[in-house]
């Protein structure tokens, strides 16, 4: 009876486990994901690339809306690993967020099973590892979540759905990269910018060398596809164009559009979109697709240029010619801001539900927090030089904050992020901000250096409202679009500029807010935001998962891996095993 009513106990976080995590109804979809290096050459020179499954870039995570989706990481690299779904949700349980702030990592040759449901989301996102810039050196993929049967899109169902993973890249890897930075360097000019894991189409001899390797996209006359393309790498904001085609604008970060043709869109590190293209051209060649550097000089960055192919099925020959332009703003510094403008919601189009994006007014919803955060050029704090964010550069706890919440481990952070940029001497500190549970929090990202940077919130998507030059003042919530701003997960903050969002802190947790450039990252600019709901209830945050990791003041409470009972309670065959020993147990409790 002793072990039945452990048994019990255990089986009745479970079965809450169960119910909340998932209703019967909603499908599971489970995925393996072995994490190790591979040799690659994608510019011409062998590097160790970080691989998933043996493929670089990783496969796409491709689910519907409420899907609860199981992947087990598996760490085959000598170093810690966590992974970040990035633009995911995860409602509920930032305890699946894959952020050091929120998760211990996953040591080598541990793996780990992440267990959580695409909640009332659609839209194109993409997955990759957050610690020590190994982004830089690949691990990245594509996370769809497509629309359910009874929701739909607001287009013809395209003939085909292409993910486009786009980014800088470095023949340096991120170990290489991480020490310049260590060493006080910047990153430097990067060495080109890889299509799907590809260097460039030797559109050019003398900047591309023979032999590389490119990303041909194959399509059929006419058709309409649907181009996901997400910018995957280190800092670089990129340009993305097709020849002779144009960009349908009809999805970002799990919004749809209004849909609006382009014939080159601004993608800044860390953000998604769909586009629709429709293959109307008469096929005489191939065609380019471009991504290339932005706000450089171009003449200098001409081999930071990613070329990729788009060959119809009937095509008559090899893309010529030269590419097509980057937008000529030398000298207009608004273009790119007005292109952002024009990205709008589609207040009438269903998301993730059945009524229409627009019905949640955000324009009428009351501020209820207010912090104004900025950007400054790097400085020295005790000889190192660190990023910051309102004079204060991030350091990781070695506890993580949510963990440190559960077990009450005290000193790990400080919840005293500043409302306003701190005047003085910048610091290092685990500051983090203090969210109001249902709350309405009006975020302004100032920009006060001379590099463009984007910034991303997880667990949340938020209102872009407005973005303007100058700094911002109170007066320039005159000029926030309180109607139909796009809500996404990652927005650019131009050099010299702020951008402001919104934001409905109804996701309890522990979330992350930061500059989604690797460096300035790597170098201490981020935050959390720790959202607790002061009522003491179990309904608005998920259980502690029973496979958490235990690390810094908690690593006592981390079994070895290989413990058969942490690893059983996991596994899908056993929660059946439990339900009926369980069943079993109730019985003989009920009649003995
Ligand atoms: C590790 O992987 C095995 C299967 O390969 C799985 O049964 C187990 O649950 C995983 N462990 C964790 C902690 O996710
Ligand atoms: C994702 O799955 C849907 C069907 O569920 C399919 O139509 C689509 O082509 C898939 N997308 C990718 C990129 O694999
Ligand atoms: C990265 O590059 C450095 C220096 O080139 C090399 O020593 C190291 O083995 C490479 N791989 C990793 C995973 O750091
Ligand atoms: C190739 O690029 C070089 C260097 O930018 C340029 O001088 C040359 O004109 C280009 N060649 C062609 C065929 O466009
Ligand atoms: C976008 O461009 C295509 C041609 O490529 C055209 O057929 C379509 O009508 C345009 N759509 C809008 C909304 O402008
Ligand atoms: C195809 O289109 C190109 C550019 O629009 C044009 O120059 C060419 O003459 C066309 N070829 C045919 C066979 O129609
Ligand atoms: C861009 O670089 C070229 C070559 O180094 C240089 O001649 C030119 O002045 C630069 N242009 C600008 C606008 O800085
Ligand atoms: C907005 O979404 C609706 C679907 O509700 C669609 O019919 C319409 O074409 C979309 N409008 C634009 C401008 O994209
Ligand atoms: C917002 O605040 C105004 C003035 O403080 C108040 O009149 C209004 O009722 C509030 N609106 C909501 C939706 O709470
Ligand atoms: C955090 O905010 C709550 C109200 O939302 C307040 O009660 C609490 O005192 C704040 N904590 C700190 C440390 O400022
Ligand atoms: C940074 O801020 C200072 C002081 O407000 C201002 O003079 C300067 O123009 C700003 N620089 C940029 C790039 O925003
Ligand atoms: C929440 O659940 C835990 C066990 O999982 C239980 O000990 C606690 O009493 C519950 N709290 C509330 C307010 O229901």
């Amino acid at each position: 009876m002793a072990l039945c009513s452990k048994y019990l106990a255990l089986f009745l976080i479970h079965t809450c486990l169960l119910l909340s995590l998932c209703s019967a109804a909603d499908p599971f979809v489970s995925y393996d994901f072995e994490v190790s290096y591979i040799t690659a050459s994608p510019l011409g020179v062998p590097q160790q690339v970080i691989a998933i499954n043996g493929k670089f870039p990783g496969p796409t995570i491709n689910v519907t809306t409420n899907n609860n989706v199981a992947i087990n990481v598996r760490n085959k690299l000598d170093d810690n690993l966590l992974i970040h779904w990035s633009g995911i949700q995860q409602r509920r349980s930032s305890w699946q967020d894959g952020l050091p702030g929120t998760n211990c990592p996953i040591p080598p040759k541990w793996n780990w099973t992440y267990q959580f449901q695409v909640k009332d989301q659609i839209g194109s996102f993409f997955y990759f590892p957050p610690l020590h810039m190994q982004r830089a050196s690949g691990g990245f993929g594509s996370f769809i979540i497509n629309n359910r049967a009874i929701i739909p899109i607001p287009f013809d169902t395209p003939h085909g759905d292409v993910v486009i993973l786009i980014g800088d890249w470095y023949k340096r890897n991120h170990t290489a990269l991480r020490k310049a930075l260590d060493a006080g360097k910047d990153l430097g000019m990067p060495d080109g910018v890889l299509i799907n894991g590809k260097g460039p189409y030797q559109y050019n001899a003398t900047l591309v060398p023979d032999g590389i390797d490119y990303e041909t996209i194959e399509v059929q006359p006419g058709k309409t596809y649907r181009l996901r393309v997400h910018n995957v790498g280190t800092s670089t904001s990129l340009n993305f164009r097709i020849q002779n085609h144009n960009l349908l604008l009809a999805e970002s970060e799990g919004s749809y559009t209004v849909q609006q043709n382009y014939t080159s869109l601004d993608i800044h590190v860390g953000q998604s979109y769909s586009f629709l293209v429709t293959m109307d051209q008469n096929a005489s060649t191939d065609y380019y697709i471009v991504a290339s550097a932005r706000f450089v000089n171009e003449s200098q960055w001409k081999r930071v240029t990613g070329v990729g192919i788009l060959h119809y099925t009937n095509s008559k020959g090899k893309a010529k010619g030269p590419l097509p332009e980057a937008p000529n703003d030398e000298f207009d510094k608004t273009f790119s801001m007005n292109q952002a403008r024009s990205i709008r919601w589609n207040v009438s189009a269903s998301g993730a539900r059945p009524n229409p994006q627009g019905s949640f007014r955000y324009g009428s919803i009351n501020v209820t927090d207010v912090y104004v955060l900025k950007n400054k050029p790097l400085v020295k704090i005790n000889g190192k030089r660190r990023a910051t964010l309102s004079g204060i550069s991030f350091v990781n706890p070695a506890t993580p904050i949510r963990l440190a919440d559960q077990f009450k481990v005290k000193g790990v952070y400080k919840l005293d992020f500043p409302n306003k940029p701190l005047t003085g001497s910048s610091k290092m500190e685990t500051s983090v901000i203090n969210g109001t549970y249902r709350g309405f929090m009006e975020v302004i990202l100032q920009n006060n250096d001379t590099k463009m940077q984007s910034y991303h919130l997880s667990g949340y998507a938020v209102f872009v409202v407005g973005m303007d030059y100058g700094e911002w003042t109170e007066n320039s919530r005159g000029t926030y679009n309180k109607w139909d701003g796009i809500a996404r997960s990652t927005v650019q903050v131009y050099p010299g500029a702020w951008t402001a969002i919104l934001v409905s802190l109804d996701n309890v947790g522990v979330w992350n807010l930061r500059t989604e450039n690797l460096d300035s990252w790597y170098l201490g600019q981020e935050t959390y935001v720790r959202i607790v709901n002061p009522e003491e209830t179990n309904k608005t945050e998920l259980p502690i998962p029973d496979n958490a990791l235990f690390c810094g003041a908690l690593s006592k409470f981390q079994k070895p891996q290989d413990i058969s009972f942490a690893v059983s309670i996991t596994g899908n065959r056993s929660k059946l095993f439990f339900t009926l020993l369980m069943a079993v147990c109730a019985l003989m409790s009920l009649f003995g």
